[in-house]
């Protein structure tokens, strides 16, 4: 009895062992939005009531005035604290591009007045520092990345990041801060102004 007893506390305690480094802190899931064993990305359910960082507005091209879209990226609050602290992005920092569509009109406030109507989409970005997800061929060069067609916020639409994103991405390197790390260059944070306060 006694025997049998000490083996069932053995084995209950070598589960804990296990369950332990199953969780150990290389492992512990990145973001909200990221399926943990997978690494399969969704466009986080309550990113409209984090902070936002900055809008970037698409003019209208066919000599019409104002603009056609508008993204809005979104992320977390203590995202932008620790950016403002220590110059990086943490790791699990989770940027949204919002995209939308914008109509003009004349209003009391100027004659072409933009503004957004419906969501068409959106990019996720997920900060990941330590390499995870090797075999996904949507993470890598230190972040996940995803793109969502609306309104389906759940599947992910891109394929490739090396195919999908990276090209587009490239003159970003160039634009960021020299002192940057490697892959937070990645990011057009010329864009997001409470990045650029000291
Ligand atoms: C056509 C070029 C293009 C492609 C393709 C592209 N991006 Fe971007 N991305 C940009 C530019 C330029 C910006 C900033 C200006 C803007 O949005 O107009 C940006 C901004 C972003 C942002 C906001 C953070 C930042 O870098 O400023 C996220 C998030 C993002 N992209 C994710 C992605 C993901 C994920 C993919 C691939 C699925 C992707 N992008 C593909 C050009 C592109």
């Amino acid at each position: 009895m006694k025997n049998r007893m000490t083996a069932t506390l053995a084995f209950l305690l070598m589960a804990i062992g296990l369950a332990g480094t199953a969780m150990s802190e290389e492992m512990k899931p990145v973001a909200p939005n990221v399926d943990f064993e997978t690494g399969a990305i969704s466009v986080p359910e309550d990113y409209t009531k984090w902070a936002t960082l900055g809008t970037w507005a698409h003019a209208n091209t066919e000599g019409e005035p104002g603009s056609k879209e508008y993204h809005v990226v979104y992320t977390q609050p203590e995202t932008i604290e620790y950016y403002q602290k220590h110059k990086r992005f943490p790791d699990g920092a989770v940027l949204v591009k919002e995209l939308l569509n914008a109509e003009t009109m004349s209003m009391t406030t100027g004659p072409a007045v933009s503004h957004a109507t419906t969501i068409k989409g959106w990019f996720v970005l997920v900060r990941d520092t330590r390499g995870r997800y090797k075999n996904s061929a949507l993470w890598g060069d230190g972040w996940g990345w995803s793109l969502f067609n609306a309104p389906d916020s759940k599947k992910t639409v891109s394929t490739d990041y090396q195919v999908d994103c990276i090209a587009c991405h490239l003159p970003a390197l160039e634009l960021a801060p020299a002192d940057a790390p490697k892959d937070d260059k990645w990011i057009y944070t010329l864009g997001y102004p409470v990045f650029q306060r000291k």
